[in-house]
C-alpha cells in the first residue's frame, strides 16, 4: 500500500471558481479517488490562497475587512467544489496559524543557510490605495508604439517589454491614481546557490514531465538564476516577517507552504503525525498545477523544501490551460463559465467525464468543444453505459441475478483482465487512455445485449432462465464498467451500488461477477444533455463588457522570466519589409515522409491562398488546426523544399522541438489583415 499526499494549486481568494480551474481540481480528484479505490492510503489537501495586494485592495473597495472577504470566498469555493464532487480531506487557508508557523520555520532555515539577501527595489506606488503596485497592476500608454491601456510590463499591441516606470501616463489599475516611484528594501532568496541541486532534481529522475524538465533547462537553468524577491513592504495583507518588522512575506512565499499547513490541520484532526507526511520517505507527495505556475513549484518550492530539510515532491503533475471552442475563455462570448453557473444548468458528472476523456499526462491545453461535449456524453455515458443497465435491470427486478454466473463467451473475464491496463492509465494520469479502454469494454457489452435481445425473451415463459442469464451478464458488465469509471463518476457508482445492492468500495469489485443478489427497481441514472441546456449556460455567462482585464488586474503573480536575450536592432524600414498577415488555416495535412512537417493551406481572405510547410508535426494535430487564425509572413520568397514549395511561414513562440506555441490574433481579427 502506498501512502500518498496530494495537492492541487490553491485558488486565489479573490475570484470564483470557473471551468478553467476545474480542469485541475477534477484531474486531481479523479486521481485521488482512483488511488483510494485501489486501496492506497491517499490524502488530498487544498486551501484558499488569501494574501497579497489584490485581496487587500478588493476588501477596501468593498468596504469589508480582508478576513471577511476571504471567509466569504472560502465558503463559495467550497460549495463549488462540493457541487462537482471534488472531495478534499482538508480544505484550509493560507491565512492560518499553522501556515504562519511553517513560514517562520522555512524562513529561519533560509536565513541559517545564508541564502537571504537585502536589496533596494524601486516600484510604482499608488498614493490613493497606499500600496505598491505589481507590474500588471499599472496601465498606461506604451512608450514604444503609443498604444493606450497597456500593462506595466509589456505592450499587447507591439510586444515591447519595459518597466512600469517607462509607461507614459501611468495609472493604477485599482484606483486610477497616478503612481509614484518609491524605493524600499526587499529580501531576496539567492537560489542560484542551489543550482546544482535544482539541476539534478529537475533533470534527473521522474519528478517532472519531460517537456517541463526541458522547459526549465532551456528557460531558466541555462543562465544564473535570478534572486527571488520574497518580501513586500507594508501595507500588505499577509504575514509580517518576524525578523524584519514592516516587511511581509510575498504571497508566493507563503502560498505553497499552505500545502503543509493544510496537511497539518488534517493531521491534528486525525491524530496523525505531521512528520510522517512531510518529513518521511513513507509518503509520496504529488502536486497538481497549471503550466503558468511551473517555475514557482519546480524551482523556488524545491529550493525552500531542500533548505528546510522537508520532503520534496515525488511528482509535480502539470496541465495546460482550458480553451473553449479553440479560443481563450471569453466573458463577452459567455465561455468564461463559473462553476456555480454550470451547476445551474448541467450535471457535474458530464464535465467530470468530458475532462477525463480529454486529459493526458502531457502539458497540452484542453479544449472544451461544446458540440463534442454534448455528443460525447450522449453517446458514451447515456448511450453506452447507462443504457446497459436500463435495458437489463427491469427484467430481473423480481428474480434478482442468476445464482451462477452464466456463460458470456469470456466477456467478463476479458474486461476483468483489462482492469490492469486501465489502472495503469489512471495511475499515469492518462485518463484519456483509460476512458477509451473503458468505452471499448462498453462497446463489447452493448454488442452482447444487441445480440441477446433480452426484450424479445420476455414474452416467452420458456425463456425465463435465459432472460435472467442475459440480464445477469449485462448487469455484471455494466457494474464492471462502473467500477472502472468510479473515480470519474462517483455518483453513478453509488446509484449502481443501490441498484445491485452491493457497495463499490474497491477496484477489485471489477474482478468477480455478482451472482444471486437482488436487483432494485431501476431509477433513472443520467439524462441526455440537450444542446439548449448548454446554450442557456453560455447565455447566462455572457457579460456585455469583456472584463478579462479585471481578472488580469487581480493577478498578483509576476510573469515568468524572459527566456532569450533580445537580438540587435532592426530599423523600421527593415521591419516594414516583412508583410505579416492574419491568415486562416483552411487545410492541414500530415507530410508522411517528413518527421517534423505539416502541410498547411492558409487563406488570406478572398481567393488568396498560401501553401506552407510548417515544422509543427507532433506538436499540433492537423485536425485541430483547421479553422484557426495564425500570423504568417506573407511575402517570404518561396522556398523549394523536398516535399514542395513553401510560400510563407507561420509565427510561433517557443524553443522548438515539442515546445512550439502558434501565435493567434485577438478576437475580431480577419484573414488578410496586416499585422503592424
Ligand atoms: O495561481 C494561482 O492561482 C495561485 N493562487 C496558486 C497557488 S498554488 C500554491 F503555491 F499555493
Ligand atoms: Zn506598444
Amino acid at each position: 500500500m502506498r501512502q500518498i499526499l496530494v495537492t492541487s494549486a490553491l485558488p486565489y481568494a479573490n475570484g470564483h471558481i470557473h471551468l478553467g480551474h476545474l480542469v485541475e481540481y477534477l484531474q486531481t480528484d479523479i486521481w485521488v479517488r482512483f488511488q483510494k479505490l485501489v486501496g492506497n492510503r491517499c490524502v488530498y489537501v487544498c486551501a484558499d490562497d488569501t494574501h497579497g495586494t489584490a485581496i487587500m485592495i478588493s476588501a477596501t473597495q468593498q468596504g469589508i475587512t480582508e478576513e471577511e472577504l476571504i471567509a466569504r470566498m472560502q465558503k463559495a469555493h467550497m460549495a463549488d467544489f462540493a457541487g462537482f464532487d471534488i472531495e478534499f480531506d482538508n480544505y484550509g487557508s493560507t491565512n492560518s496559524p499553522e501556515n504562519r508557523e511553517y513560514c517562520a520555520e522555512i524562513w529561519s532555515a533560509l536565513r541559517r543557510a545564508g541564502l537571504v539577501v537585502e536589496k533596494e527595489v524601486t516600484q510604482l506606488y499608488d498614493p490613493v490605495a497606499g500600496t505598491f503596485l505589481a507590474d500588471r497592476q499599472v496601465k498606461g500608454t506604451c512608450p514604444k508604439c503609443g498604444a493606450a491601456n497597456q500593462y506595466g510590463d509589456n505592450c499587447d499591441k507591439c510586444g515591447a517589454t519595459y518597466s512600469p516606470s517607462e509607461l507614459k501616463n501611468p495609472v493604477s489599475a485599482f484606483t486610477g491614481a497616478t503612481p509614484e516611484n518609491r524605493s524600499a528594501n526587499h529580501l531576496f532568496v539567492n537560489i542560484e546557490r542551489l543550482r546544482d541541486f535544482l539541476t539534478e532534481w529537475t533533470q534527473k529522475g521522474d519528478h517532472l514531465q519531460p517537456e517541463v524538465a526541458n522547459y526549465l533547462a532551456g528557460h531558466f537553468l541555462h543562465e544564473p538564476l535570478r534572486d527571488w524577491d520574497v518580501s513586500r513592504p507594508a501595507p500588505y495583507f499577509g504575514f509580517e516577517i518576524p525578523d524584519s518588522p514592516g516587511n511581509y512575506w510575498y504571497v508566493w512565499f507563503d502560498a505553497p507552504i499552505g500545502y503543509m499547513a493544510s496537511t497539518r490541520q488534517w493531521c491534528d484532526r486525525h491524530g496523525e503525525n505531521f512528520d510522517d507526511w512531510w518529513r518521511s520517505d513513507k509518503t509520496e507527495i504529488h502536486h497538481f498545477l497549471g503550466k503558468d505556475i511551473t517555475y514557482f513549484h519546480t524551482l523556488f518550492w524545491p529550493a525552500m523544501l531542500k533548505t528546510a530539510k522537508i520532503s520534496l515532491p515525488k511528482k509535480v503533475h502539470i496541465h495546460g490551460f482550458l480553451t473553449v471552442g479553440g479560443e481563450k475563455m471569453s466573458k463577452s462570448k459567455g465561455t468564461f463559465v463559473r462553476a456555480a453557473t454550470y451547476l445551474e444548468h448541467l450535471n457535474p458528472a458530464y464535465l467530470r467525464y468530458y475532462y477525463a476523456s480529454k486529459l493526458t499526462a502531457r502539458v497540452d491545453d484542453l479544449d472544451l468543444n461544446l458540440d463534442e461535449f454534448v455528443a460525447k456524453i450522449n453517446s458514451d455515458l447515456v448511450g453506452k453505459v447507462v443504457n446497459l443497465a436500463s435495458r437489463a435491470a427491469k427484467f430481473v427486478k423480481k428474480t434478482g441475478l442468476s445464482a451462477a454466473y452464466p456463460d458470456d463467451g469470456g466477456l467478463f473475464r476479458q474486461a476483468a483482465a483489462d482492469g490492469r491496463t486501465i489502472a495503469e492509465a489512471y495511475d499515469e494520469c492518462d485518463f484519456n487512455r483509460a476512458m477509451r479502454q473503458i468505452m471499448a469494454v462498453a462497446d463489447r457489452a452493448n454488442q452482447y445485449v444487441e445480440h441477446a435481445q433480452p426484450w424479445t425473451l420476455r414474452a416467452d415463459a420458456a425463456q425465463a432462465q435465459r432472460l435472467q442469464d442475459v440480464c445477469t451478464v449485462a448487469l455484471n458488465l455494466f457494474r464492471q464498467i462502473v467500477v472502472y469509471l468510479a473515480p470519474v463518476l462517483p455518483r453513478l457508482a453509488d446509484q449502481t451500488a443501490e441498484l445491485l445492492n452491493r457497495p463499490i468500495r474497491h477496484w477489485d469489485e471489477s474482478q468477480e461477477p455478482l451472482v444471486g443478489t437482488p436487483v432494485s427497481k431501476f431509477t433513472h441514472m443520467m439524462k441526455r444533455v440537450e444542446p439548449k441546456q448548454v446554450d442557456a449556460m453560455i447565455a447566462a455567462s455572457a457579460e456585455p463588457e469583456a472584463d478579462n482585464a479585471a481578472a488580469a488586474t487581480f493577478d498578483d503573480s509576476p510573469e515568468p522570466l524572459a527566456d532569450e536575450p533580445l537580438t540587435g536592432v532592426c530599423t523600421f524600414d527593415e521591419f516594414a519589409k516583412v508583410d505579416l498577415r492574419v491568415a486562416r488555416i483552411v487545410a492541414a495535412e500530415d507530410v508522411p515522409e517528413a518527421t517534423k512537417l505539416l502541410h498547411l493551406t492558409l487563406s488570406l481572405g478572398g481567393e488568396k491562398r498560401l501553401s506552407v510547410f510548417a515544422g509543427i508535426k507532433g506538436v499540433y494535430e492537423p485536425e485541430s488546426l483547421v479553422g484557426r487564425l495564425v500570423i504568417c509572413v506573407a511575402n517570404l520568397a518561396p522556398r523549394k523544399m523536398k516535399f514542395g514549395t513553401s510560400e510563407g511561414m507561420i509565427a510561433a513562440a517557443g524553443a522548438g522541438g515539442k515546445e512550439i506555441y502558434l501565435l493567434s490574433p485577438d478576437e475580431g481579427a480577419k484573414p488578410g489583415q496586416r499585422v503592424h
